[in-house]
C-alpha cells in the first residue's frame, strides 16, 4: 500500500512552517477545545504512567505534552513552528520543548518509553520518514499513539467543508504540494503506515470529539483563522466562488444544530497505536 510523500517537500514545509506560525495562537482558541477531546485517549494508547520518558512529536499549542504531565511523565515536546512552541511553554512549563523537523529528531535511538504525535503526521511531506524516526528515538517495547482526523463525510465538519468546495470551487488551486490530507484516515491505511515503519501489535480506535458552536460564522472562522491547508484552498478561489463556499457552510451546518443558537459538528479522530 503506497504511503503518498510530497513531490515538492521544500516548498510545502516552508508553506506548513510559515502558516503554523501564523495561526498558532488561533489553533490553540479555535481547535485547542477540539483536539483536547482525544488527548486522554492517545496517552492511554501510548501506555503513559508516571516517569514515563515522554516525547509529542508536533505538540502544536502542548495538548498531550500537558495530559502526559498530569499523570507525571518526564514530558518532551518538539514542533518547527517557533509560535507553537511559545504557547506550549507556557501551558506545560515542567517540559522541556524542541525546536525541530519530525522528520529528523534531534534524539538518540532508544531514548523514550512512549511518543505521541497528535494531526501532526497529516502535514509532514514524508509521513513514513517520520514514523521511522519516531520509532528510532522509542526504546524496545516503547509505545507509539498517532491521531488523524476521520475521512470526510455527510456527517462531519471536513465533509461539510470539502463537500462545499467541491460543489461551488475548484479543489485542484495551485498550492505547495503535500501529501493527501486524509491518507491515514482508514483503519486498514493507518495500521499499514505504522507497520510499514515497523511497529507491531497495531491497532486503531476511533475517538469522539466535537465542535461546539453557537454561532454558523465560527466554523468558517476556524477554517479562515487556524488551518494551514483548507485556509490556502479558500483562499486560493475566486471572490465569488469563496462566498458561495462560505454560504453553503454556513447553511450545511443546520443539520448540526442541536438546539436554537447551538451546533453540535462531529469532527472524530483516528488513534493508532502501536508497540517498538
Ligand atoms: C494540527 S497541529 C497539532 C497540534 C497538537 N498536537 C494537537 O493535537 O492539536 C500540527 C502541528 O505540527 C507542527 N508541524 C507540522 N509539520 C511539522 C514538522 N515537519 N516538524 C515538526 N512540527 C511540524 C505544526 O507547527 C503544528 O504545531
Amino acid at each position: 500500500m503506497d504511503i503518498e510523500t510530497s513531490n515538492d517537500p521544500e516548498a510545502f514545509s516552508e508553506f506548513e512552517n510559515t502558516g503554523w506560525n501564523e495561526i498558532s495562537v488561533a489553533y490553540e482558541l479555535q481547535f485547542g477545545p477540539l483536539t483536547s477531546q482525544s488527548t486522554s485517549t492517545v496517552v492511554e494508547a501510548a501506555q503513559v504512567e508516571s516517569g514515563t520518558r515522554f516525547l509529542d512529536v508536533c505538540t502544536g499549542p502542548g495538548m498531550l505534552a500537558e495530559e502526559a504531565a498530569k499523570i507525571g511523565a518526564d514530558v518532551s515536546g518538539l514542533d518547527f513552528s517557533e509560535e507553537a512552541l511559545a504557547i506550549a511553554r507556557r501551558n506545560v512549563p515542567g517540559a522541556t520543548f524542541h525546536q525541530g523537523d519530525a522528520q529528523e529528531l534531534p534524539f538518540d535511538e532508544n531514548s523514550f518509553d512512549s511518543v505521541v504525535c497528535g494531526f501532526g503526521i497529516i502535514h509532514v511531506p514524508d509521513p513514513q520518514k517520520a514514523l521511522r524516526e519516531m520509532y528510532r528515538v522509542l526504546k524496545p517495547g516503547g509505545r507509539i499513539a498517532l491521531s488523524v482526523w476521520e475521512a470526510p463525510g455527510p456527517s462531519n465538519g471536513f465533509g461539510l467543508l470539502y463537500g462545499s468546495i467541491k460543489a461551488h470551487g475548484d479543489l485542484s488551486v495551485p498550492l505547495p504540494h503535500g501529501p493527501d490530507f486524509f491518507q491515514f484516515s482508514d483503519e486498514t491505511r493507518l495500521s499499514n503506515l505504522l507497520e510499514s515503519s515497523g511497529f507491531n501489535d497495531v491497532s486503531v480506535k476511533t475517538a469522539e470529539q466535537f465542535w461546539n458552536f453557537e454561532e454558523p460564522s465560527e466554523l468558517v472562522s476556524c477554517i479562515t483563522d487556524s488551518t494551514v491547508r483548507a485556509r490556502g484552498l479558500l483562499s486560493a478561489q475566486t471572490e465569488a466562488n469563496r462566498q458561495s463556499i462560505i454560504e453553503a457552510v454556513i447553511s450545511g451546518l443546520e443539520k448540526f444544530r442541536v438546539d436554537v443558537g447551538k451546533y453540535k459538528v462531529p469532527m472524530h479522530a483516528l488513534v493508532g497505536s502501536g508497540s517498538k
